[in-house]
């Protein structure tokens, strides 16, 4: 397959999909476990250790470029698929199978990956640009400056007027994520051929776990804060 073919085809396309879908997955392992140190109870400072590693790093700042292509070529092919599809359905199948042939969520993904990419763009307007371009307040500890970012969620996800509304938005994006991983994670896998026969049960039950688990996760965060757990 040629690289014109990778972006024009839809076997090309698909690939891409699965291809960026799975480095997006990997980006999600490493997010969710990193914010997971908001539960060190340390008042923050093992999360915002965490993310100065991350921020200040030569290689995850580079992994953070790929990152952000990553995201923008998986949105921009997926739409193209999409309308690809609905231009491939407008003649009616004579039966309409509903519900039988296939799950709702997985004849939804770019319903579900609107959905994500208006929670995305809210969630890198909240943490991504003050990090990186606006500003954060600042410590010192062990002579080291770190960004307050632990303080910077708390912020959000309390403030008396707002913080409620941004709870219920972020929870909803992660049960929008929770349904398109469900579907994305065993088609990802499948689309690059890292499946047959024997495997299909246990690579579709890895999926659901995984959506679960990393889904309730990043929900759990933002409650948190809310309910001043952490
Ligand atoms: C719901 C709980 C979540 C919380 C509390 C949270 C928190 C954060 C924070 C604090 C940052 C800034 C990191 C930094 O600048 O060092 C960040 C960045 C980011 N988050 Fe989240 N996140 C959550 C869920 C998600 C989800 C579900 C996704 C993807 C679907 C996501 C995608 C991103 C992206 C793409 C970035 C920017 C890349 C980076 O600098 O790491 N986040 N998040």
């Amino acid at each position: 397959m040629t690289w014109k073919q990778m972006f024009t085809s839809s076997v090309g396309k698909k690939l891409v999909m699965g291809f960026t879908g799975i480095f997006l997955i990997l980006f999600l392992i490493v997010h969710v476990g990193l914010n997971a140190c908001i539960w060190a109870m340390d008042n923050g400072l093992m999360f915002n250790k965490a993310a100065h590693f991350m921020g200040a790093n030569i290689v995850p700042r580079i992994l953070e470029i790929g990152l952000f292509a990553g995201i923008i070529l998986h949105i921009v092919q997926g739409y193209s698929l999409e309308l690809q599809n609905r231009k491939a359905r407008s003649v009616k199948y004579a039966v309409d199978y509903g519900n039988s042939g296939s799950k709702w969520y997985s004849r939804s993904m770019a319903l579900l990956g609107t959905l994500l990419l208006l929670f995305l763009i809210m969630h890198i307007a909240h943490f991504w640009v003050p990090s990186r371009i606006t500003g954060l307040n600042e410590f010192e500890y062990n002579g080291v400056i770190y960004h307050d970012l632990f303080n910077e969620m708390k912020v959000v996800f309390t403030d008396q007027q707002w913080g409620l509304p941004i709870v219920i938005l972020y929870v909803a994006g992660c049960i929008s994520l929770a349904y398109h991983l469900a579907h994305g994670f065993q088609s990802a896998f499948k689309t690059i051929g890292v499946t047959n026969k024997r495997y299909h049960l246990m690579l579709s039950s890895l999926g659901y776990g995984f959506s679960i688990v990393v889904s309730l996760a990043f929900a759990m965060m933002p409650i948190s804060f809310y309910l001043h757990w952490v």
